[in-house]
């Protein structure tokens, strides 16, 4: 292994970078970036990638939009801080929930700003027990999400995060946090249940899960459209129209989580569109500013609004807010982000282009190493295999997700592999077709270059 470089080595030795192996990252150190043009990042040596993940499923202008900079220099220059906190408030903040109210896929009342997902997905979960305190249904507080889901890390968000790895040694999840089954049909369905078969079980499953529990404990249930960093798990068809009905039978909010479906990823402007929910509450982040500033929302509906007021009428100030909630600076690049998706038809363009990503993708389901192929609009996954046939996965401390991540990067490829060898694929919303070839062409020579090295290693079925 090459020796570390002084960059390398300086941040290995400040700081504690997210999700990394803390341990294997001394001896390997980070790839350190330095500038980005379009859909492309550089290294410190000038070596180019095509973000294939968009960061982190967020920069979906790129990374040279002048308009964003601009944006954030005016504003920076009028009114660089301002707040929300004791009856203050500024235009950029303003503007920004009315086009968000504008937009959204079901009728809200009124917008919360924070600065991150996590920190929306923690506020649903407060926002939902004081609006159930001040229904005068103090016992209604559990929350349900999913295995695999990923609403953050926060303590609350990451208890509703099922993800191993977010739990084990943070003590988490907290109590009242409830996972019910993950809808990924290829992993999870028995044999020959049919995919409408499979959801209609996963809704018989959270229907029993809330009267095992009593309908007057369960609050919420909280859901990505298609889920993210769990794996890029499209539902079946059927799921949410299932889901959604026990959940409106015992009175069960639905918060939905479009922190990576916001803002057109899945083809409409919002996930729950594309897969036909419409959910009481939304928390959205990332492309909400294209990423270029930190910036999320909780939008939720006028019954909670109102249960905010009476709550206020009982106890004074509504005690919840962030120092940044609804930066100025964030707040105007956010409404920058949105006049230009809407401008520059950015969703429509990108809408044409999701045939073509999708044929790309789901043409790599015949690649030796690829057990499932999914996705919808532009963001997708491939799932590795050790047996194709018989869906048996590879083992995973063999790190075969890792390798053709690492064979990308030498192609000039950004992509990541998540949990159980799963390799996400996510680029900019604002991707050419060219580059789309480009990506998968780069994808396929690293899966190539992996199965080479995984034939050797005799990792698959014979
Ligand atoms: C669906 C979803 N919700 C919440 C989050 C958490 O957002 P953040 O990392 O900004 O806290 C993420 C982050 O990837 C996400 O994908």
């Amino acid at each position: 292994m090459a020796p570390l470089t002084n960059l390398q080595t300086r941040a290995v030795e400040t700081l504690v970078h997210p999700y990394t192996n803390q341990a294997t990252f001394r001896e390997t150190g980070p790839l350190v970036f330095e500038r980005g043009k379009g859909v492309y990042i550089y290294d410190t040596d000038g070596k180019s990638y095509l973000e294939g993940m968009a960061g982190l499923w967020c920069t979906a202008l790129g990374y040279d939009n002048e308009e964003l900079v601009e944006a954030a220099a005016t504003q920076m220059r009028k009114l660089p801080f301002g707040h929300l906190f004791t009856g203050k408030s500024h235009d950029p903040a303003i503007e920004l929930a009315e086009k968000l109210k504008e937009i959204a896929p079901v009728l809200i009342s009124k917008v919360f700003f924070c600065n991150s997902g996590s920190e929306a997905n923690d506020s649903q979960m407060k926002l939902v027990w004081y609006m159930n305190n001040a229904l005068g249904r103090p016992n209604k507080k559990k929350i349900i999400s999913r295995i695999k889901a990923y609403h953050g890390v926060t303590i609350a968000a990451a208890s509703l995060t099922g993800l191993p790895n977010n739990h084990i040694d943070f003590d988490l999840p907290i109590a009242r946090v409830l996972h019910t089954a993950c809808p990924h049909y290829y992993r999870f369905a028995k044999d020959g249940e049919s995919e409408d078969e499979f959801a209609t079980r996963l809704a018989a499953e959270l229907e029993e899960l809330i009267l095992a529990e009593g309908p007057d404990t369960v609050a919420a249930f909280i859901a990505e459209p298609v889920m993210g960093a769990g794996g890029v798990i499209v539902p079946p068809k059927t799921y949410f129209a299932k889901i959604m009905e026990v959940c409106a039978k015992y009175d069960v909010f639905m918060i939905d989580d479009e922190v990576i479906c916001g803002f057109g990823r899945l083809g409409p402007m919002f996930g729950c569109d594309a897969l036909g929910y419409k959910p009481n509450s939304i928390s959205v982040a990332k492309a909400l500013s294209s990423a270029y500033m930190p910036i999320a929302g909780v939008m939720i509906p006028e019954e909670m609004y109102q249960a905010l007021i009476v709550e206020s009428k009982k106890i004074g100030t509504f005690g919840h807010g962030f120092t940044y909630s609804g930066h100025p600076v964030s707040a105007a690049v956010a409404v920058k982000t949105l006049e230009i998706y809407q401008r520059d038809k950015i969703i429509e363009t990108a809408r044409t282009r999701m045939p073509q990503f999708q044929k790309r993708l789901m043409a790599l389901a015949d690649h030796p190493l690829v057990g499932e192929a999914r996705g919808m609009g532009m963001v997708g996954a491939l799932e590795l295999a050790a047996d194709k046939r018989a869906r048996k996965p590879l083992d995973p401390k063999r790190g075969v997700g890792a390798q053709v991540v690492g064979h990308a990067q030498a192609e000039g490829l950004i992509v990541r592999f998540i949990g159980g060898d799963v390799i996400s694929i996510c680029p900019p919303m604002i991707i050419q077709p060219a580059e789309i070839d480009e990506l998968f062409d780069k994808l396929t020579r690293a899966l190539d270059k992996t199965l080479d090295w995984a034939k050797r290693e005799q990792l698959l079925a014979a």
